[in-house]
């Protein structure tokens, strides 16, 4: 799907479920090939990042059978990749396999597509480095080339609130002598730390400080049924959400407390959002959302809900484009060093169907409600950036044509069946 149109839609009906869970499925592997025993996963996420993942984990030596239902695998002793590992566009695959791999006693590197190259990589190899590690890097870029090294724990700070450095600091704190202490500022995903505790690890959370104990104890297998992803989830709901008369239910998705901003920020906007709580998955609250689309007013988005609705921000400014007022994004400079400048290219695409945003140092000003006109717009590679521009698409009079858009497939296969089955008007 390398283009793809789409034309304004009068509503969205009907209940789907949407693939499972990114950042839990890359965890998944990693966590799982440590674990003493067998992994059973299911509802795990076949995309173009969690499947660079799988590859790096079975070039460690681990034999992952995947049968597109579950995945089933034993953990154990991992071995000398033969061969760079490739970790595509996905961000998340090599920040946490630089932790997992910084305290191994072999060398491994670590590389990416031309998109992930430009990504930063210091502020992982920092505290790595800070625990002993031996990496090199390309100017704070990948390719990362990891030699043997004896690890120790670390009380480190994070800088930023990223759930990928948290990870890795705690991944390589699994290898290291001593605890290891991570302090976050604001509370990013904390995916890690629940599978970790599923599988008997000895963590503790104290506030903002988490704390892998120095003898973590053996990780048992995993036995899990991954929800859906609330950060798929979005481009439904949001659609659903500016289209008056739809009513959309989405089943068994996660619901995660940080991962929810999106559900608190459409709500402050007006959107009737009905959220059943479910079983719980491996520490994973789950549940089914059933949105109706309303009237949207304006809000202010910063602080901590900016992390706990980091992804969603360009999908939040397409449903700003239709709100009443004006919304103000901050805080949100982290969008900068996303797979794309995700402030910069969100207002650059959604200005050429007629949006009017203002792209500020660390956030954006959308004024709504703006009537959108359909266009040919770019997706620049970024998957997010590709369906919030799919939805806009839906909202614009005329036809949209978004480019590039087989990037959507890095987390959302069969995005956009999924909304032409609620009734998108989709070719
Ligand atoms: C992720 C963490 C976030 C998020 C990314 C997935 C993860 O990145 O944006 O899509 O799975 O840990 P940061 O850790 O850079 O905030």
């Amino acid at each position: 799907m390398n283009s793809l149109a789409l034309r304004r839609t009068k509503r969205l009906t009907g209940e789907v479920t949407v693939p499972g869970d990114k950042s839990i499925s890359h965890r998944a592997l990693i966590l799982g090939a440590l674990a003493q025993g067998g992994n059973r996963i299911s509802g795990w996420l076949a995309a173009g990042d969690t499947l660079a993942t799988l590859g790096a984990v079975r070039s460690l030596g681990i034999d992952v059978q995947w049968d597109g239902e579950e995945l089933v695998f034993s953990g154990g002793e991992l071995s000398t990749p033969t061969e760079a590992i490739h970790c595509a566009n996905a961000g998340t695959a090599m920040r946490l396999l630089a932790g997992l791999l910084a305290g191994q006693s072999f060398s491994s590197l670590l590389d990416g597509s031309d998109q992930l190259r430009r990504r930063p990589m210091s502020r992982i190899v920092s505290p790595l480095r800070q625990m002993g590690a031996a990496i090199e890097d390309t100017e704070g870029h990948a390719p990362l080339h990891i030699h043997p090294a004896q690890l120790s724990g670390i009380r480190y700070e994070l800088p930023v609130a990223s759930a990928q450095v948290k990870s890795a600091v705690l991944l390589a704190g699994l290898f290291a002598d001593g605890s290891t202490t991570v302090i976050e500022p604001g509370p990013s995903r904390d995916h890690t730390e629940r599978m970790l505790l599923a599988m008997g690890t000895a963590l503790h959370r104290h506030d903002r400080a988490i704390t892998l104990e120095s003898d973590a104890g053996e990780l048992a297998p995993l036995e899990m049924h991954i929800p859906g992803d609330l950060s798929s989830a979005a481009f439904v709901l949001v659609a659903a959400a500016c289209l008056p008369g739809s009513d959309v239910v989405i089943r068994k998705v996660g619901l995660n407390p940080t991962r929810t901003g999106l559900l608190d920020i459409l709500t402050r906007m007006g959107a009737q959002i009905e959220l059943t709580p479910s079983d719980e998955q491996g520490g994973e609250p789950t549940g089914d959302l059933r949105v109706t689309g309303n009237g949207l007013r304006a809000v202010q988005v910063q602080g901590d809900e900016v992390v706990r609705a980091i992804d969603e921000l360009p999908i939040l400014a397409v449903a700003a484009t239709q709100a009443h007022g004006e919304t103000v994004i901050s805080d949100a400079a982290e969008l900068r060093v996303k797979e794309v400048d995700r402030i910069s290219r969100v207002a650059g695409e959604l200005r050429k169907l007629g949006a009017e945003i203002e792209e500020k140092p660390d956030g954006m000003i959308i004024s709504g409600p703006t009537r959108l006109r359909g266009v040919a717009v770019s997706s620049h590679g970024d998957h997010r950036l590709g369906m919030a521009l799919a939805v806009a698409g839906l909202l614009a009079e005329g036809e949209t044509f978004i480019e590039q858009a087989h990037s959507i497939d890095d987390s959302f296969p069969g995005f956009a069946q999924t909304l032409a089955r609620l009734g998108a008007e989709i070719s």
